[in-house]
């Protein structure tokens, strides 16, 4: 097939990898790509979404497969679906899932999906109100996409008002905090799946931990996430099921009748307590970099599944996973991630210990190419992943490789994978 991928980050890589390693060959494009994935295939620069389907058109690209929640929310879908191509990912409306964290609730709400308990409003009073009914920590949020950074988790009603203001006012997130949530704090330990949808059927892959705090020992600020690891063993096939009954069942069929059939890849933020899921949120594409891990893991071909999913043939094919275990360790640049970093050039050692070469891999993310010298350019830089048929392997492996990565200001986590170990 020729394949066209949208976005520039180490879960696109990994997708890509992933198809590239098929036994069928397939042809790459990416939009835009980054310094690596021109290994991989070819990079393009056409930003307006018109302009891609057209490219798309005229090259013939069979299947198209959408990365990250922005272009979704701009309705990319919608477009290319127009233009009678086949893309994998949810219609504009269906990303209002992740794109407002309101219409989220109240569907969850809706539909019977456990949650926590909350109230969304634009009236200062009403939220206040509801805050001091909560004890502390209190969760304030925002509606709308925030690039992570739009959920406050006060310990004070004072922090939680002071938030709530500064949502309100615009201060804080300009538009996107119109509308913002307060809910109650769900104490327990959380989880992210992934259902690859399409609209009716799904498939579940294996539950993975993301560490989101920047710092060992899940202290720091919040990043994108630091390294995840799956499957993890906090989940049992009890737990499987409760999800698939409870979430993404009620979910898809709530979808349709919404009119909004979800196609593509549901990210269920869970958090459970008492042995109970509780849906966090959801967003609707791969996290990063979970799927960094989750791709190593699938020994079918990922590009018939995105392809079948985004057919809506999704019950023609069996999915197949490996036995093994897969821990990825993000490598973030210095600055990472309160601002930008110098391209700082990056060495990479030839692996010669077989055991790790053929046991780990690099996912590309934040890296700019320049006459052959990859440079780390800000943001998450790669991911190194280890493969191993127990956790601890894996995690060994990964750390392994990681010792063979060099750049300036390189900073990444010690213990990726701790709460499995
Ligand atoms: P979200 O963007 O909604 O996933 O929130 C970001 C992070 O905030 C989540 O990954 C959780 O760690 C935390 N969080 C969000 N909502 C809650 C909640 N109700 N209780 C506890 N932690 C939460
Ligand atoms: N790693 C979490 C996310 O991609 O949102």
């Amino acid at each position: 097939m020729k394949i066209l991928i949208l976005g520039s980050g180490g879960r696109e890589y990994s997708i890509a990898r992933a198809i590239k390693n098929e036994q069928e060959e397939h042809e790459l494009f990416f939009q835009p790509g980054n310094g690596a994935t021109t290994n991989l295939g070819e990079n393009l620069n056409i930003k307006d979404y018109n302009e891609l389907a057209d490219f798309a058109k005229e090259n013939a690209i069979d299947l198209t497969i959408v990365g990250p929640e922005a272009p979704l929310v701009d309705g990319v879908v919608d477009i290319f679906k127009e233009n009678g191509l086949t893309i994998f990912g949810p219609t504009k409306e269906a990303a209002q899932l992740e794109g407002s964290k309101v219409y989220m609730k109240n569907f969850l709400a809706k539909y019977n999906i456990p949650t926590a308990a909350y109230i969304e409003s634009d009236s200062i009073e009403d939220l206040y109100k509801f805050t001091d009914t909560l004890s502390a920590p209190i969760v304030v949020k925002a509606d709308g996409l925030c690039g992570g950074k739009g959920v406050i988790i006060a310990q004070s009603h004072d922090e939680a008002k002071k938030a709530i203001g500064e949502m309100l006012s615009g201060k804080s997130f300009g538009d996107a905090g119109k509308k913002v949530i307060v809910e109650e704090f769900l104490d327990g330990y959380e989880l992210s799946m992934f259902a690859v949808c399409d609209g009716k059927d799904y498939i579940l892959l294996q539950a993975a931990q993301d560490h989101k705090r920047l710092l060992d020992g899940d202290e720091g600020p919040n990043t994108g996430g630091m390294g995840a690891y799956a499957p993890t063993p906090l989940v049992d096939e009890e737990l499987y099921q409760k999800v698939k009954d409870r979430v993404i069942r009620p979910t898809l069929d709530g979808m349709q009748a919404e009119g909004a059939p979800f196609e593509g890849v549901l990210f269920i933020g869970i958090m459970v307590v008492n042995g109970e899921p509780i849906t966090l949120e959801f967003n609707v594409r791969f996290g990063d970099p979970e799927c960094e891990i989750l791709m190593p893991l699938m020994t079918s071909s990922v590009s018939d599944m995105f392809y079948k999913a985004a057919t809506n043939r999704l019950s023609d094919i069996n999915v197949e996973f490996s036995s093994q275990y897969a821990v990825g360790v993000v490598m973030a640049s210095e600055n990472y991630p309160y601002s930008s970093s110098k391209p700082a050039e990056i060495i990479l050692d030839d692996v010669k210990h077989e055991e790790i070469a053929n046991n780990t891999h690099i996912s590309f993310a934040g890296v700019s190419e320049e006459d052959g010298i990859l440079y780390a350019d800000g943001g998450r830089v790669l991911v190194c992943v280890g493969l191993g048929d127990t956790i601890k392997q894996a995690r060994d492996r990964a750390y392994l490789r990681c010792g063979q990565v060099h750049f300036a200001g390189k900073k990444l986590r010690t213990d990726i994978a701790y709460q499995a170990l």
